[in-house]
């Protein structure tokens, strides 16, 4: 076993990768972002940000940041929540027309990831399509760097700031794909609490599930080492499996959000559980950058491709719309209750982070013990109630399946095998929890 505790198999991978931005973290250090740009020698910066904070005091402090180190910026804010190819084309076309030698984007998941496949585009032309793994793209290889990207999280959910993972809903298709590549990391990450000072308590509800569902996910993938060996280190992807570097960060995440998420979404003014989540966020991003996640996600772009009647409270977007935290966490108990099989300890384990009381579970408890705890945390806070809570009943369920299982990759990352039937039982065990 070596100095790890994954077992090795015989030809699967014996060493992983770490990456993870240079990261800041605590109150008031969005006001950093210009002494950061300057010192990755940005002197003009094209800031990604999106309509709504565009004229919000946090962009605010990072223009004036920037003016104070003499930076000269230009705003891009043409981002629209779950960004499309099409807005990648024209965000990466503004940035290559602006001359900006870095960008520092301020906002959620779809700012951040906007900025980075803009970068991609920006730096090495085509479409992103292009860059998707088979079958809805070609694999295209990202041939070097990106210009510099300093990304600046304002809620407590995406973790995007510390990964190399961009997720971009593919007009064609209306379904989201994901672009990963080590080439994506940005190289600076700032966290400020304070951007979730004024979040309303649903969506603090959604990220916080999007965060617990990264940190789970991480903490039961298959392990790194029976994932394939690469020859060349260059190729090491950073979904390469649960390792002992995210195993760290998941464990903390979980902690963090099993004991905070209650009290962040019923009380904007507990900075200890708003901020708390704040950094749990970010440990499941980092978690998540380095392992990758499995069926709860897969299984949510089903949800976004095929949600029909359904609005949700405090978004500013156009309706049906479910949230990324809901569309995830909504089949993650029935999910969990599938993949337990695979890795009871682990699930268990999950479990006992979250709070669960897991006292004497045997592992043929493990998926009930995690399901449990999952329900009664989104009760706890409001959550729909499973896919019949999103607008979908037993009559879209095969749908589902079909539009789900084109996410090979992160199917592939789970603990447990599964297959189209799997995947359709699984989205039959989630109609309804309670
Ligand atoms: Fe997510």
């Amino acid at each position: 076993m070596g100095c790890q505790y994954f077992e090795p198999t015989s030809d699967g991978a014996q060493s992983f990768t770490v990456a993870i931005p240079k990261l800041t973290f605590g109150r008031g250090t969005l006001s950093e972002a210009g002494a950061r740009a300057r010192g990755l020698g940005m002197k003009k910066v094209a800031l990604f940000t999106d309509p709504h904070l565009e004229s919000g005091p946090l962009v605010a402090i990072v223009l004036e940041s920037l003016r104070r180190d003499s930076i000269d910026v230009v705003v891009y804010s043409d981002i629209r929540i779950e960004p499309d190819d099409d807005t990648v084309t024209q965000a990466a076309k503004f940035l290559h027309e602006a001359a900006a030698d870095g960008v520092i984007s301020v906002g959620g998941g779809s700012v951040i990831d906007t900025a980075k496949a803009a970068l991609l585009i920006a730096a090495h032309g085509g479409n992103i399509r292009e860059y998707f793994a088979p079958p809805v793209g070609e694999a295209r290889a990202v041939p070097g760097p990106l210009l510099p990207h300093i990304a600046c999280s304002t809620t407590s959910g995406t973790g995007s700031e510390c990964t190399s993972i961009s997720v971009i809903r593919v007009n064609a298709l209306n379904t989201k794909f994901v672009v990963a590549n080590p080439h994506l990391l940005p190289e600076v990450a700032i966290v400020d609490p304070q951007c979730c000072d004024s979040l309303p308590s649903n969506v603090v509800a959604s990220t916080g599930f999007d965060l617990l569902s990264h940190a789970l996910e991480c903490y039961t993938a298959r392990a790194y080492t029976s994932h394939a060996e690469v020859a060349d280190p260059g190729a090491r992807q950073l979904i390469q499996g649960a390792n002992p570097f995210s195993d760290l960060s998941a464990k903390e995440a979980l902690d963090i959000v099993g004991k905070y998420l209650q009290r962040g979404v019923a009380d904007s003014t507990d900075h200890e559980a708003r901020d708390s989540l704040m950094w749990g966020a970010t440990l499941a991003g980092i978690a998540f950058g380095n392992s990758g996640t499995h069926l709860p996600h897969a299984m949510s772009y089903g949800i976004t491709h095929l949600m029909k009647d359904i609005t949700s409270q405090d978004y500013k977007v156009a309706s049906p719309f479910v949230p990324h935290g809901i569309s995830v966490i909504v089949c993650a108990p029935a999910i969990f209750r599938y993949t337990a099989e695979a890795e009871p300890a682990r699930h268990l384990e999950g479990a006992a982070f979250l709070g669960a009381d897991s006292e004497g579970a045997t592992p043929e408890d493990a998926g009930e013990v995690l399901s449990k705890r999952l329900i009664e945390m989104m009760r706890a806070t409001d959550i729909p109630n499973g896919l019949s809570g999103v607008g979908f009943g037993t009559d879209d369920i095969k749908s589902l399946a079909e539009s789900s299982n084109r996410q090979t990759r992160a199917i592939a990352n789970a603990p447990r095998e599964s297959n189209l039937v799997d995947i359709e039982n699984m989205y039959a065990d989630a109609i309804s929890y309670w």
